[in-house]
């Protein structure tokens, strides 16, 4: 059987593609282009209503795939599905089975009694309460791709329920795995070759705080993972401000290998706002931990999510938002208008804030991010650095190849050397020369290793 996989939405989510396609594969299936697969699977996000919309349009637009055999059909997985249910089942007489987060260890049985039965429907969308283990490191290392970068999950779900975040819903309560199981899958990783590995979780710092839990915290498992011999990076996302620990702060000026970068989402500048949100911290709090990283690994990189029009969010609640942004720093940020989601509580918090209103915050915010982002990256040019390459950059011009690389806090980094292949999955020794509006240009200074 030949599939085709789409993927919408979280870094989460691409990781179950990955281990979706790997798990067909290791059953004789094979990756195919849309033109030829005869099983279309579109991985769905649910975050805000656009992305779900867009599932919609992906669902109408393969239609013509789907209608030219009849033994060609469309699998649905991920939050929509979760969310939405056998309701696809109704809409897209194609799509023959849907499943969400937890019901995907059992996507690829379904999807073989579909392909090989009769007009077969199946639903899987039962929530469990324990992580179930479904890596298998001989899988993962037939097919590690060739960039010697891999994400490994650490657990499941979230238990926060922020006020307007569906993902508890969709995703079901946290589970996290068994550190053990964690810390054996980086180990195989390392040994076939990965030199770089970014934790996964919907909220990482709260690992083991679940049923799971076997009494290892996050910051046990980071120091141990951090121990691994041969790990060159390590990261990890997301991390709620609320649960961080000491020791996963300290943890950025003792481990090395830990890169010096952190996403920790914000969502508002104003307490009132966190607070009406769920966030379970207040501006004070967050700057403590800021200036902790910042004590702790000077170098360090904030990233965040910002959201505007929150339900009863004033100019002044707005105003303290951006004056968070321009106080930490952030170097780039992920910002989104509100958007309802269905059975949030936020739907029923009032007054919503005008669209209009709300857009025009939206763009202000970014017009100040962008204008911090240029200045941070300004100052990095003459910095000594280490360019991770990933593969040939798009950019190509002159005699050299131009390849592309990341820094260790996960800045691109475009470097021209004399080779033109093979560089892949090199560490190059560069020093910044020149910043542009998001990547820096790098000039070697050193031999790959
Ligand atoms: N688990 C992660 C993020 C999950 S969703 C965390 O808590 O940090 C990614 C981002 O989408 C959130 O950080 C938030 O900024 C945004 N988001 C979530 N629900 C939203 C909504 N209803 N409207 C607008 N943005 C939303
Ligand atoms: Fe989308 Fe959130 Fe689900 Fe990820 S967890 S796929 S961002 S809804
Ligand atoms: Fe969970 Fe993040 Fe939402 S921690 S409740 S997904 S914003």
């Amino acid at each position: 059987m030949k599939f085709h996989i789409t993927t919408f939405g979280c870094q989460m989510n691409v990781h179950d593609s990955d281990w979706l396609a790997r798990a067909l594969e290791s059953r004789g299936w094979q990756a195919a282009s849309e033109d030829e697969a005869q099983v279309y699977i579109v991985n769905t996000c649910s975050v805000r209503d656009k992305p779900e919309q867009k599932v919609y349009s992906e669902l109408g637009r393969i239609g013509a795939h789907l209608e030219r055999d009849e033994n060609v059909f469309a699998a649905v997985g991920g939050c929509v599905a979760q969310q939405v249910g056998r309701g696809f089942f109704e809409r897209f007489p194609h799509v023959r089975l849907v499943f969400g987060s937890d019901g995907i260890a059992g996507a690829p049985n379904a999807l073989e009694r579909i392909a090989g039965g009769d007009g077969e429907r199946i639903a899987l969308l039962d929530f469990i309460s324990v992580y179930e283990e479904r890596e298998r490191p001989e899988e993962r290392t037939v097919s590690l791709p060739g960039s010697r970068q891999a994400f490994v999950n650490i657990m499941q779900g979230c238990d926060n329920f922020c006020a307007y975040c569906i993902v508890p819903y969709t995703r079901g309560r946290q589970k996290s795995r068994n550190p053990d199981a964690v810390v054996d899958e980086c180990r195989a990783l390392v040994e076939a070759g990965v030199r770089e590995i970014t934790l996964l979780g919907q909220n990482v710092n709260s690992f083991g705080m679940d049923k799971g839990g076997t009494g290892d915290s996050f910051a046990d498992l980071l120091f141990r993972v951090a121990a691994i011999d041969g790990l060159d990076r390590l990261r990890f996302t997301t991390s709620h401000p609320k649960d961080i620990a000491p020791e996963v702060i300290r943890a950025f000026g003792e481990l090395e290998n830990i890169c010096p970068s952190l996403h920790l989402p914000l969502q508002s500048g104003s307490d009132a706002v966190l607070k009406a949100m769920r966030r379970k911290y207040t501006r004070g709090r967050y700057l403590d931990i800021v200036d902790g990283l910042k004590a702790a690994r000077p170098d360090i990189s904030l990233t965040t999510d910002l959201i505007v029009g929150f339900p009863g969010e004033t100019e002044a609640d707005f105003q303290g938002t951006l004056e968070m942004v321009e106080r930490v720093g952030y170097e780039s940020s992920f910002s989104f208008k509100y958007s309802d989601r269905p059975g949030v509580a936020a739907v029923n918090m009032e007054p919503k804030v005008d669209p209009q209103e709300a857009s025009e915050r939206l763009m202000r915010l970014q017009t100040l991010q962008n204008s911090i982002t240029r200045k941070c990256l300004k100052n990095l040019e003459g910095v000594h650095s280490v360019a991770f390459i990933e593969g040939l950059s798009r950019m190509q011009d002159g005699e050299a190849t131009w390849w592309k690389g990341r820094d260790p806090a996960g800045r691109i980094i475009n470097v021209a050397m004399e080779q033109s292949e093979g560089l892949e999955g090199f560490m190059v020794p560069v020093t910044v020369v020149e910043a542009k509006k998001h990547s820096l240009v790098g000039q070697r200074n050193g031999e790959p290793w």
